[in-house]
């Protein structure tokens, strides 16, 4: 087993009151990349798993810098990646981004940084009022200075361990102003040809922020040749599509307005459409300066960032497992830990784990399963692409990140999609073609489909029925709730 311990002045943590005091365990940073018995430190002895155990003693508000601080033994998503995290927190140090994000306008130009954890509501409830979203409601919300402040994002509970593979932020920092519009594109028809499409038609939240049928449905009822993915926890990848082909998320949102066969637009017509709509005119002047197709699609993939799961079942319980063995010496001398303590407490025994998802767990994590060596990190994806087999079996199989790479070996090779609340998005896969999880665990035991490019992690099971059954309920147990969204108001 190798043990790291990282301590926190390699990351620029600021010295404060956070800092431990000196005690028997600081264990930030604690990184176990194997299992074994061997370990003095507080994990099972009997894991056959894999994984990133994260303790530490941060302050609450605080958990994407414990994060970062432990996140060194994963791979960040890119090398340009800056984990907001890792800047140190200072009050006279405020994030202004380091590359500006336009030509702004004064009155656009941030005016403050305000903290908010992903997943809270006030981020996508949509401009106050009801029915459509008139200009006046436009301009007192943009009036609001709070509503320009960068936004400083907190994943929660699960997520918080990704807070390295945070990506885009740099290039497009947060504000409530952005997120909103963003929104207001996401929901809005008026972004495809006919008026017909929306993003949510594909990625609807009410369907697990996907859709229902195997491949997307577009303008005119056309059928493309890919699953619609989820559109949820974006924050923590680069690449995008199945294939990866998009280096952002900026990137992807401006794809489908323009594809034939989806909102099946133009750029020039989707811009110059929304410039024809005072609304959206006005909110695109104050945000970025100017209306333009890059702008569309930065707005869009700021409201797409703020879009996480909450903890689930496994998060929870995963929380408890880390905390569970401290003592009463241990909680004695420092408050906030022994408020986590009892918080995780509560929690793991309001959501339990099922026997059988906590037997599914092991199988997931351990070398019975391997499903983490793919479904692996803070999001259950390793952002990596792989050929299990799917789909190989036709004429001409969809060539996957070949396309992209040109590397024979990426043939059929598709990105890892995240298991987190996987037990609502069916049907699954690249091409839609598995109805159910307990079919895709059926893939699974019979070591997918044989083909000159699988995946050599990809191997017989040979799992019993019951087997079978705890990885399904273990996945179930990955399902957590995304934020309320407002659906609904959108401009005049
Ligand atoms: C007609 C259905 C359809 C519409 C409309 C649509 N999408 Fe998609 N979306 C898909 C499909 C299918 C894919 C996968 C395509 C691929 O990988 O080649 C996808 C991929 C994505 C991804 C990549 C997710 C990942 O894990 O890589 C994101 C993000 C996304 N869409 C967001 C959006 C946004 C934002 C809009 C609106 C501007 C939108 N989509 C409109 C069907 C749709
Ligand atoms: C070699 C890497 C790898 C391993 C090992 C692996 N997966 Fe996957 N998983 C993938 C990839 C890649 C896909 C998408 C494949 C495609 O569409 O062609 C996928 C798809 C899935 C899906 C469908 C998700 C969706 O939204 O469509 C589920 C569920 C899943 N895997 C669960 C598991 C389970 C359970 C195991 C262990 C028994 C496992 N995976 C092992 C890489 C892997």
């Amino acid at each position: 087993m190798s043990l790291s311990v990282v301590s926190r002045s390699t990351v620029g943590r600021r010295p404060s009151a956070t800092q431990p005091r000196a005690s028997a365990w600081v264990l930030a940073g604690v990184v176990l990349t194997a299992a074994c018995g061997c370990s003095g430190a507080r994990t099972k002895p009997t894991e056959e798993i894999v994984e990133i155990e994260t303790i530490e003693r941060l302050p609450a508000e605080e958990p994407a810098a414990a994060a970062a601080a432990t996140a060194t033994g994963q791979q960040p998503a890119s090398t340009d990646t800056k984990p907001i995290a890792s800047q140190p927190a200072t009050p006279a140090t405020p994030a202004t981004p380091v590359v500006p994000v336009a030509p702004v306008a004064p009155a656009a130009a941030p005016i403050a940084e305000e903290k908010v954890t992903l997943g809270d509501p006030t981020l996508t409830a949509g401009i106050p009022g009801s029915g459509k979203v008139t200009v006046e409601q436009v301009e007192t919300w943009l009036g609001d200075p709070r509503n320009h402040a960068v936004l400083n994002p907190l994943l929660p509970l699960g997520l918080a361990q990704g807070a390295a593979q945070i990506s885009g932020l740099d290039k497009n920092p947060l504000t409530r102003a952005k997120v909103e519009l963003g929104r207001q594109l996401y929901f809005d028809t008026r972004l495809s040809a006919d008026s017909t499409v929306s993003c949510a038609s594909c990625h609807d939240p009410a369907s697990g922020y996907t859709a229902h049928t195997p491949t997307g449905v577009g303008i005119g009822g056309q059928k493309g040749g890919r699953n619609s993915p989820v559109s949820f926890n974006r924050i923590l990848s680069a690449a995008q599509f199945w294939d990866g082909r998009a280096d952002s998320l900026e990137a992807q949102a401006v794809g489908p307005i323009a594809n034939p066969i989806e909102m099946g637009f133009t750029h020039e017509g989707v811009v110059e459409r929304l410039r024809g709509i005072p609304a959206y005119r006005r909110q695109f002047d104050k945000v970025f300066g100017e209306l333009t197709i890059d702008r569309i699609g930065q707005a869009i993939a700021a409201f797409e960032r703020v879009l996480v799961t909450a903890p689930s079942p496994y998060d929870v319980g995963e929380e408890w497992r880390r905390l569970q063995s401290l003592d009463a010496d241990d909680l004695a001398d420092d408050p906030e830990l022994a408020r986590r303590h009892s918080a995780a407490k509560v929690a793991a025994a309001a959501q339990p784990l099922s026997e059988s998802a906590a037997r599914g767990r092991e199988i997931f994590f351990g070398t019975k399963g391997n499903c983490s060596a793919c479904h692996v990190g803070a999001n259950l994806a390793d952002e990596k692409f792989h050929n299990i087999g799917i789909g190989m079996d036709r004429p001409e199989p969809d060539p996957g990140r070949f396309a992209v790479s040109k590397d024979t070996k990426d043939t059929g090779a598709f990105k890892t999609p995240t298991v987190r609340n996987v037990a609502l998005t069916g049907p699954y896969m690249h091409d839609g073609s598995i109805a159910t999880l307990e079919e895709v665990v059926e893939w699974y035991d019979k070591g997918g489909h044989a083909n000159p490019f699988l995946s050599e992690k990809v191997k017989p099971l040979k799992l019993s029925a019951e087997e079978k059954a705890d990885l399904v309920a273990f996945m179930q147990a990955c399902t957590g709730p995304t934020p309320t969204v407002e659906t609904g108001r959108l401009p005049e």
